[in-house]
């Protein structure tokens, strides 16, 4: 069995972080062009920044939730029984790490912060003042940039993701919407390599096909339950 799981942003909407495209939607009162977007950066990069900052300082107020636990308990598992796992993730929250996964983030990480002039990278937690950039500690750059995917930027790990795809046995997709590339591809990669398909989500994605298994509901209350039947189909 190679199982490959993709969440989205509603598998932390039970921990308290907003979706992105709910009625309180993350990004009500901006434009997403503001705020995530190369372009908007170079614009007003205090407006990004304090974005972002809140975003970051959000993390420590929030846990993993009966989700996040259930997927790292079924990659263990996974891993006991000599079984592929592996989880990739559209969401830029630690949740999954914090709850013992090791996940793939294609859409970068809010505790990591980057130089666009030198390209270091630092895990960074600590600054959280919405009014004060961070320097680059390497080349003195006046500010990093928070290591996030932003429209109209390449996902590094995209080609790492449709491998994955179209490798697996068994696609998970949970908490989201199927409207963003190359993330809501991977479902039809694997369906197409013949892989048994599961969608767990609270409103039917836009990609959602006849053939998928559909599990409508909140993550909390749902995935323990599918991670145990699939723990089930283990070796
Ligand atoms: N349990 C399960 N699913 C939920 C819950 C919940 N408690 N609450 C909301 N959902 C579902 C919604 O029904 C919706 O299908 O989660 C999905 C969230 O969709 P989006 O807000 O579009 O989030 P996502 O698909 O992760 O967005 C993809 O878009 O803006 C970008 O980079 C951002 O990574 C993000 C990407």
């Amino acid at each position: 069995m190679k199982l490959l799981v993709l969440t989205g942003a509603g598998v932390s909407a039970d921990s308290g972080l907003a979706t992105f495209r709910g009625s309180q939607g993350l990004w009500e009162g901006h434009r997403v062009e503001d705020v995530a977007s190369p372009e908007g950066w170079r614009r007003d990069p205090s407006l990004v920044w304090r974005f972002y900052q809140m975003r970051r300082a959000a993390l420590s107020t929030v846990q993993p939730n009966a989700a996040h636990l259930a997927l790292a308990a079924l990659e263990a598992r996974c891993r006991q029984r000599g079984a592929e796992f592996r989880l990739v993730t559209q969401n830029v929250d630690d949740l999954h790490e914090r709850a013992g996964s090791k996940p793939l983030h294609m859409h970068g990480e809010l505790a990591w912060l980057r130089c666009e002039r030198c390209g270091t990278r630092v895990r960074d937690l600590e600054h959280l003042d919405a009014e004060c950039f961070v320097p680059c500690a390497s080349c003195r750059a006046p500010r990093l940039r928070p290591d996030i995917v932003w429209f109209g930027e390449m996902v590094p790990s995209a080609e790492e993701c449709l491998r994955l795809a179209a490798a697996c046995t068994h696609f998970l997709a949970i908490g989201t919407s199927g409207a963003v590339y190359p993330a809501a591809g991977l479902i039809d990669v694997a369906r197409r390599a013949g892989a048994r398909v599961l969608v767990q989500s609270l409103d039917e994605p836009s990609n959602l096909a006849g053939v998928d298994e559909f599990h409508p509901g909140r993550a909390v209350e749902v995935v323990p339950v599918l991670c145990r039947a699939l723990a089930q189909l283990l070796p």
